[in-house]
């Protein structure tokens, strides 16, 4: 018996989910929910391990494909059994940096793998498991990738080394993706200011999983 609430949030690069997610965390704790923030991939050890393969380590230089969709659908099972399902359980707000649809859409939309084993794998990791609602974050390629390559701190890492044509399949991808799930997905325009996309997700909560 799952009481939880389980929200994912969508997005490239730099379309600004961790802000939002850290605002809306701590939103939810002054209501007096229990709240739980995570990430894909990580979220777990064995995810974080996977994760940095993915995203930093040298030998990732070679990595095919394949690798990279069996690897972020590892550290989703992991995630899913250790931390969401326990976590719904127990009736918390599971807000995830990323799910399933981000393997959809740059593995499959980006990467341009076979759309039948994506969705055959995606379903393996999270067994029945699905967000309640999940909410993307929509920039244009252009405007993520300069929000990227102005950060301070962190040089990019291999996924943000690919070029804008990768992240304009991105963008295309979560857009179709969204209009083909109404009813588990909202868009919002991620180049709004933080307040006004924070408040746009307040409302998207309450109009949704009221
Ligand atoms: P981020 O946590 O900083 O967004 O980095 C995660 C990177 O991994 C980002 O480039 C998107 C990518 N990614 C996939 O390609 N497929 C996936 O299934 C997930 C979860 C992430």
């Amino acid at each position: 018996m799952q009481n939880g609430v389980f929200i994912s949030f969508e997005g490239s690069e730099g379309s600004g989910k961790s802000t939002q997610i850290d605002r809306l965390a701590s939103f939810l704790d002054q209501q007096g929910h229990s709240v739980i923030v995570t990430r894909e991939p990580g979220g777990t050890e064995i995810g974080e391990e996977i994760r940095h393969l993915l995203k930093h380590s040298a030998s990732g230089k070679e990595m095919c494909p394949e690798t990279e969709l069996l690897l972020f659908a590892a550290s989703r099972a992991q995630l899913v059994r250790q931390v969401v399902e326990p976590a719904l359980k127990e009736g918390k707000v599971i807000l995830c940096d990323r799910f399933l649809d981000s393997t959809t859409v740059y593995q499959g939309v980006a990467r341009k793998l076979s759309k039948d084993p994506v969705t055959m794998i995606n379903n393996f990791a999270v067994g029945n498991l699905m967000p309640h609602l999940t909410i993307v974050l929509d920039v244009p390629a252009e405007v993520g990738l300069n929000r990227i390559r102005h950060r301070v701190t962190d040089l990019p890492d291999r996924m943000e080394k690919e070029n804008i044509k990768f992240y304009e399949l991105v963008r295309d991808g979560y857009l179709m993706l969204a209009k083909s799930i109404p009813d588990r997905f909202v868009v919002l325009d991620g180049t709004a200011s933080v307040e006004a996309v924070e408040q746009q997700i307040r409302d998207a909560l309450d109009k949704r999983l009221a």
